[in-house]
């Protein structure tokens, strides 16, 4: 049986816009607090604390802050939390953080009390070239971002563009869920095109591609058309990524998470 859908992210952002914005009204808001120790906020502790360490480690006061791109923020940056407990870090790194749903940005914007240190921007991922300067980052977190990017040349194209973006030197962090032989989904109005990695979601009667979640094979082959070199990849058995929001306790069959992170060599 073959499957119609439409995976463009243009097409997909009113999709989003409709249900994160709803999301978003009943109090959800994606990720925990950094540093607490739930199964979700401990999603990126790792990459946090490899940027946090490395900049905390820099003692030279004249030195440039570190220019980071947060892809994905939703309607909060990662590094708020990092600044609240951490203020003296602040004047160290400049964050920009982009989602492209507007609700989102806009919930953040509202509610930033760190207006210097994390600016909050309206922007397509898989326009990042159009948007941003060469050379602009020294450091790019994409905070789960790459599962909605379901379009197969636009995700080779976003990883494409983290080369030209980023500082000679610079850094990408990832994590991203990755199928292993049981994944499947419980949910009815969820169906999981393995060969491809596509999860798709029935909405008004029409099947969206509303995640990709990759083999850890198939996440490794995109991280090298980047360009860059992939410094660590590795699969992490006991992270779980639980894709349905209706559901807080995690199954055998959800997700396990890779992290990655790789460089743009001088
Ligand atoms: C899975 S959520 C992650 C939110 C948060 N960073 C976290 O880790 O909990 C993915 C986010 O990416 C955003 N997004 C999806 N496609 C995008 C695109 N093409 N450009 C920018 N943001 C996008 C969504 O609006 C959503 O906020």
């Amino acid at each position: 049986m073959s499957y119609e859908f439409k995976n463009d992210a243009s097409v997909l952002r009113p999709i989003y816009e409709k249900s994160f914005g709803k999301m978003l009204d009943t109090g959800f808001r994606f990720h925990s607090p950094l540093f607490e120790n739930d199964p979700n906020g401990a999603h990126h502790q790792w990459s946090l604390n490899s940027i946090f360490q490395k900049v905390k480690k820099n003692e030279d006061i004249n030195a440039p802050a570190k220019k980071i791109l947060e892809v994905g923020s939703g309607p909060i940056s990662f590094f708020e939390s990092m600044f609240q407990q951490f203020p003296e870090i602040r004047k160290k790194m400049h964050v920009t953080a982009i989602d492209y749903v507007a609700p989102m940005i806009k919930f953040a914007q509202d509610h930033n009390n760190l207006d210097d240190s994390i600016q909050y921007m309206e922007a397509d991922a898989t326009k990042l070239i159009e948007r941003f300067s060469p050379s602009k980052f020294d450091t790019i977190l994409d905070a789960h971002l790459i599962h909605c990017l379901t379009n197969e040349t636009e995700r080779q194209n976003y990883v494409k563009s983290w080369k030209s973006l980023l500082s000679d030197g610079g850094e990408v962090y990832i994590e991203c869920g990755c199928s292993h032989a049981r994944f499947d989904t419980t949910r009815d109005d969820y169906f999981f095109l393995k060969d491809d990695g596509i999860l798709l979601q029935q909405m008004s009667g029409h099947p969206v591609a509303v995640r990709w979640v990759p083999t850890f094979v198939q996440f490794q082959k995109l991280l090298l058309e980047s360009g860059l070199s992939l410094l660590e990849c590795e699969l992490k058995k006991d992270w779980r990524l639980v894709l349905d929001h209706k559901r807080d306790d995690i199954l055998d069959m959800d997700p396990m998470v890779a992290r990655a992170r790789l460089e743009n060599k001088k």
